[in-house]
């Protein structure tokens, strides 16, 4: 009854990005072995705006199938669906009559993309409620967590705390903690905002599963300036935020600092070069095997699905308890 050392979840919204593989999958196939990992398509949280039923569908098998690809073993690893887990929703509604409509309503999320549009969904509102049951089902000891969601495990913190207070003990309070530095990719043609799947299809993405010719063309289209000096390849992020964007990338790739990953490279045709060619070292060989795996649709079922059933199993009884102590 060991705590899960490492929990995450990944929304099959959009197409996994470069960003996604080097900020987030990297580190989750990195950390296998010393620990417990358990790591979930969370299909539920990709209802929340408006969906096309057969889009989801395919992005959640293709999720499904990159996590492989990328290097998530299902021998160490448990890979789940979240809507196969139905404690998730149940949980997520014991939860809800623990929340109060103020503090969901105040989340910054939910303030920017919601709150004022006539249309927003419910579950856009409740969705921290989710996230709530996802960690606390699943009882890590720690969260790490970057800006974005730190908001959103606060939350959690809050809600089991109280419901531990009225209730009775029930959940593990996690602690929140930064995540390892990973690599932050910008999006290529606009790098004051990050690489990110949510985003409408976009000229500065590159996602997991372009073709080389795409990615090359992406690169060589990304935002630089108009520096021509000695020293123009440099990484200085508040300067230069589209030059550094690309040396964080080839440095990520080829496992250098982004400062290291300048020297030798006097151009930006030059740094465009080393640089597609770093992504396509690492994106061929996740896509040889994504192709392998897609051909293969049994076994990419069979893994999700003893997965899904060791988390049936596992969670149940912290669905069990919280059910009893709130009197069902
Ligand atoms: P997205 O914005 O692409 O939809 P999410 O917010 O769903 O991504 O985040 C999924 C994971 O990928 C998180 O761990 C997040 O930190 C990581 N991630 C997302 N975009 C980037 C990026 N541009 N650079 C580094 N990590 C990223
Ligand atoms: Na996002």
């Amino acid at each position: 009854d060991l705590p899960t050392r490492r929990l995450s979840l990944l929304t099959p919204s959009g197409h996994l990005t470069l960003g996604n593989l080097l900020g987030a999958l990297r580190g989750m196939a990195a950390d296998q072995g010393s620990g417990r990992c358990v790591y979930g398509v969370s299909d539920l949280h990709a209802l929340t705006t408006t969906h096309d039923p057969r889009e989801l569908a395919a992005g959640t098998r293709e999720l499904q199938t990159l996590l492989l690809a990328a290097g998530i073993d299902p021998d160490r690893s448990t890979l789940f669906r979240q809507s196969d887990v139905p404690a998730h929703t149940g949980l997520a509604y014991l939860l809800e009559c623990t929340a109060y409509v103020g503090e969901l309503s105040r989340m910054i999320q939910y303030k920017e993309k919601g709150r004022d549009r006539p249309q927003t969904r419910t579950s856009l509102l409740t969705y921290p409620v989710l996230m709530a049951a996802d960690i606390l089902l699943h009882r890590p000891t720690h969260v790490p967590v970057g800006d974005d969601q730190r908001q959103h495990v606060e939350l959690t913190r809050d809600l089991a705390v109280r419901f531990n207070r009225t209730y009775g003990e029930v959940f593990t309070v996690p602690e929140i903690t930064t995540p390892a530095a990973g690599a932050r990719v910008r999006d290529l043609s606009d790098p004051g905002r990050k690489m990110s799947k949510s985003d409408p299809v976009g000229a500065g993405v590159v996602y997991l599963l372009d073709p080389p010719d795409v990615v090359a063309r992406k690169v060589a289209r990304a935002v630089t300036d108009s520096d021509t000096g000695p020293d123009a390849v440099r990484h200085d992020p508040a300067a230069k935020p589209g030059v550094s964007n690309l040396l964080e990338i080839l440095g990520a790739c080829t496992g250098t600092a982004p400062a290291e990953a300048a020297a030798g490279v006097a151009t930006y045709g030059q740094l465009k070069k080393a640089t597609t060619e770093a992504v396509l070292s690492v994106l061929e060989p996740l896509q040889a095997r994504y192709v392998d795996l897609a051909a293969d649709p049994g076994y990419v079922d069979e893994v999700y699905a003893a997965g899904s059933e060791r988390c049936r199993t596992e969670t149940a009884p912290v669905l069990a308890a919280a059910r009893e102590a709130i009197g069902l």
